[in-house]
């Protein structure tokens, strides 16, 4: 259903919040011009798909993975870490294949994920006082008013690295680098290494014993699409909708608009107002699109965003991510989660265990705990056993690199160690291994239910 007393610039008339003040407003429209000419970055009809596969999950059949970068950012842009970004959710992924027994929809925080919300508008050290850094696709980090402009540029160099990212993302999916048969031969080093490396190792033997089997029953697998060709889609928090705005396309084939920088969007904890601009932007596109669930979310609140954004009750249409911390979710979501279930609203519920479980160390770097990270998953899926709805999904910051940033998981990495290879700009993600050794916990946590 086209909604037709929407725009994509009518979000311009009301409050925004989280924006940079752009100085320089006649290159931030030359800018938008300009991102408008460029080509989509993805195309409606991946969309659509994106939208079935999440209707899969909303019905209990298929398994919610989103992951990647707090924030990308232009210094840690290169080929390793994306293709190692890649395999860790791949691996991910077979082990949550394991244990669900049902397919995985895999979508990375990644080809857009720049711009951050802050808590403060203002960063003040040694007496000197300048804007906060907010994202590659803002300003610049360093601790200088000059790097500390946001510079309407930056929004095109964000739309060439995503398009970059895509197009490697999108060529490993597709290569043959994602076939099942070839699960065992990814990462040897980390199998030899680490104690879930054997785990991993032994899910990996039985996956390739069921291939063994099938090929034996006379198919062939490289004749098999589902095997060879991974599906991966994008997604990042549209916090600046000048850009959203700027890559917002109509389909010919359904009057539809897509907002064409990622597949699937989200709004975020501190941005979700419901007389807010994002809330206006985000109704009116045709993608996915995620809503952050935080502690001060109320019921109704929750159930007249529902009712704006997901008017038809499509499922696959909307994913609530809640992320209250393992302390308090045992507490907020199960009121959450009872009102729109019986309000018969259709959405996907998902757990971002990282944002609601952040702490601050003793040497002033920003950390987040394994095992609450681990408590408030297993939370989660306790939760929703209980109300008789579907846990559909999980939500990480992750990388494929070995950082220390989250403390503990098997490499029990401590406080003292957090600044051995702390790189994170932003919030702090859970390493290479961290994030397999989630994803078997969870799997088995699943498989015994
Ligand atoms: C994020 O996902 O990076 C983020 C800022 O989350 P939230 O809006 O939930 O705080
Ligand atoms: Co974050």
């Amino acid at each position: 259903m086209v909604n037709t007393s929407w725009t994509p610039s009518g979000w311009r008339r009301l409050p925004i919040k989280q924006q940079p003040i752009y100085t320089d407003q006649v290159k931030l429209l030359d800018v938008e011009q300009r991102l408008a000419q460029l080509p989509p970055l993805v195309l409606p009809n991946e969309i659509r798909r994106l939208k079935r596969q999440l209707a899969d999950v909303c019905e209990g059949n298929a398994f919610l993975l989103q992951g990647g970068d707090c924030a990308e950012s232009f210094a840690e842009f290169s080929d390793q870490n994306i293709r190692d970004f890649f395999r860790v959710m791949l691996q991910m992924t077979v082990a949550l294949m394991y244990g669900t027994g049902r397919p995985v929809v895999k979508v990375g925080r990644v080809a857009g994920q720049f711009a951050k919300p802050r808590s403060e508008d203002i960063e003040t050290i040694d007496g000197v006082t300048l804007p906060s850094y907010r994202g590659d696709m803002v300003n610049g980090v360093e601790f200088n008013a000059e790097a500390r402009v946001p510079d309407p540029e930056r929004l095109i160099r964000v739309y060439q690295q995503s398009s970059m990212s895509l197009n490697y993302l999108r060529a490993l999916a597709q290569s043959g680098y994602a076939a099942l048969s070839t699960v065992t031969q990814w990462n040897k080093d980390f199998i030899d290494r680490s104690p879930q490396g054997k785990h991993f190792k032994d899910i990996a033997n039985r996956i390739n014993e069921c291939l063994v089997f099938i090929e034996a029953c006379g198919l062939k697998l490289d004749q098999i699409e589902q095997f060879n060709e991974a599906d991966f889609y994008s997604s990042h928090e549209a916090l600046l909708l000048n850009y959203e705005e700027s890559l917002t396309r109509r389909d010919e084939s359904d009057g539809g608009y897509y907002d064409c920088s990622a597949h699937m969007v989200w709004i975020g904890d501190r941005t979700r107002d419901l007389d807010g601009a994002h809330v206006e932007y985000f109704r009116g596109i045709e993608n996915p699109i995620g809503v952050k669930v935080g502690p001060s979310m109320k019921i109704d609140n929750l159930l007249k965003l529902i009712d704006v954004l997901n008017p038809q009750n499509t499922p696959g249409r909307l994913v609530l991510i809640s992320r209250m911390g393992a302390e308090k979710v045992g507490v907020l979501l199960p009121p959450l989660v009872r009102a729109v279930h019986q309000a018969g609203k259709k959405v996907v519920w998902s757990c971002d265990p990282m944002h609601g479980n952040t702490i601050k160390s003793p040497n002033g770097l920003k950390t987040r705990p394994f095992n609450l990270i681990l408590a408030e998953i297993r939370s989660f899926f306790e939760i929703h056993k209980a109300e008789g709805t579907i846990a559909g999904g999980v939500h990480f910051e992750m990388t494929g690199q070995d950082v220390t940033e989250c403390t503990g998981g098997a490499q029990a990495i401590s406080e003292v160690n957090l600044k051995d290879r702390y790189q994170t700009l932003c919030d702090p993600r859970l390493n290479g291994s961290q994030s397999l050794e989630l994803a078997f916990l969870i799997s088995e946590e699943l498989k015994a239910q």
